[in-house]
């Protein structure tokens, strides 16, 4: 009875193996209503759960669909290497430069993302603003996408993953995301369920991020290490500095732009660079196509630059569904918002600092969020030019370009934007590096 289990975690008891995967067994066949996963949910936010609870989660959450099966491939399988984000607030455009940019380097990237989730973005929320995409696809046309384009990203669906498909909607809008054991399951579970032989997972901490500090995120980091060599693959975690926006778009069709101007090249955000090369180093070392990280820093980055990756990109979004154009007329197919215009700052100084989930928020309330978990959402809302600590701001340099579906929710947004972002005299000192360190476990 699913309301035993949520009665033993509301009372703090250790959860079996049998007792978590009945509950994910209902909550996939539709036996376990949403009221139910939020109760669940939340019992596991407020008390925890062991290592063994948190494996048995995500191999249950696994088991919920199919595990695709690439031996009739003829791909050489140690080149199957998946990547996520733990979630920040610009953080998952990082997978859309990633898949195809580590395609571009002979590895094949079955991904699996996920949406929005409260006041982060997510991957498949910006693929759906592009039109024709199909970010659940069948596993066959799913499969024939990675072995045409090196690699494509899928939502979970009702084959792959699906329980993570259910839970992940309700801890959206019930404030249940920022628990270890949840992330943990939803990340390792999609992870899993596509079969790589290796992963490589940002987990961010600050204030754009779900975990709040460094420790936090290293807590989170071994638990998806855990899961990763209890299933026989290797993982590298890189925990990152996630305290400011990431990028300089917030939103879905405006971090698709974001997206295509990165890998053509024409506008490359300092930071998003430092974290897409990294990632992908990482996956190409671990994959064995390059020696070292220098070797694989090298490639990624020739990759980059000779426009490889944009086209790896391109082949996704068609074989998927997408226009055949979309790196080249972008602009052409995606959704505009009727409001787009600077805020500035209420003085004239540096960024010196950013709440950068109150943005996320701000996105939300501009209807680019979800507040319930069957919300549609506006795909074109959110905000471009977004400033980067250090900026210099003033009368004559916003602090970013809102876009916005009318003047109340933009004068609303400003407001939001304004009260997120600290201005100063001087200065602050330069950021550290992005990746703040790694964690590498091998099974
Ligand atoms: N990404 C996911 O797929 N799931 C989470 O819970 C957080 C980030």
């Amino acid at each position: 009875m699913p309301q035993e289990v949520i009665r033993r975690k509301r009372d703090r008891h250790e959860l079996t193996a049998a007792e978590i995967a009945s509950f994910v067994k209902g909550v996939t066949d539709g036996t376990v209503s949403e009221g139910q996963i939020g109760a669940f949910t939340m019992s596991i936010y407020l008390n925890g759960t062991t290592t063994a609870e948190r494996v048995a989660l995500a191999l249950a959450m696994r088991d919920s669909g199919e595990v695709l099966d690439w031996s009739a491939t003829g791909i050489d399988p140690r080149t199957i290497i998946d990547k996520h984000s733990s979630g920040g607030v610009g953080d998952e455009k990082v997978t859309l430069l990633v898949v195809p940019l580590a395609a571009a380097c002979g590895l094949t990237v079955p991904n699996l993302s996920g949406w929005g989730l409260d006041y982060c973005g997510g991957e498949m929320d910006m693929l759906a603003s592009v039109p024709g995409y199909d970010g659940a696809p069948p596993p066959d046309k799913y499969m024939k996408a990675v072995l045409t384009a090196g690699g494509a990203i899928s939502g979970p669906t009702a084959e792959l993953a699906p329980a993570d498909r259910k839970i992940f909607k309700v801890r959206d809008v019930t404030a249940t995301v920022e628990s270890v054991a949840l992330i943990t399951g939803s990340i390792m579970s999609k992870k899993l369920a596509v079969a790589p032989r290796g992963v490589v997972i940002c987990v961010g901490s600050g204030s754009g991020a779900y975990m709040p500090t460094v420790e936090h995120a290293r807590e989170l980091a071994e638990s998806m290490a855990e899961v990763a060599a209890g299933a026989g693959i290797p993982s590298v975690m890189l925990l990152t500095d996630l305290d400011a926006v990431l990028g300089t778009a917030v939103g879905s069709a405006v971090e698709m732009v974001e997206t295509v101007d990165f890998l053509t090249g024409k506008y490359q955000d300092p930071r998003t660079k430092e974290l897409t090369i990294e990632v992908t180093a990482d996956m190409i070392r671990i994959a064995g196509v390059a020696p070292d990280m220098a070797a694989a820093r090298a490639l990624a980055e020739a990759r980059l630059a000779d426009g490889s990756a944009a086209e790896r990109f391109g082949t996704m979004i068609a074989a998927l569904g997408g226009p055949a154009d979309f790196v080249v007329r972008a602009d052409h197919y995606l959704p505009r918002a009727a409001v787009v215009a600077p805020v500035y700052p209420a003085t004239d100084g540096f960024v010196s600092g950013m709440v950068a989930k109150d943005v996320g928020l701000a996105l939300i309330a501009l209807g680019g969020g979800r507040k319930r978990p069957d919300d549609p959402i506006d795909l074109a809302v959110g905000f471009t030019r977004f400033c980067q600590v250090r900026d210099r701001v003033g009368a004559n340099q916003p602090l970013a370009i809102i876009h916005a579906r009318n003047e109340v929710e933009w004068e609303d947004a400003a407001r939001r934007v304004r009260a997120a972002i600290t201005v100063s005299a001087a200065p602050p000192p330069p950021s550290g590096p992005i990746v703040i360190d790694r964690i590498e476990r091998w099974p």
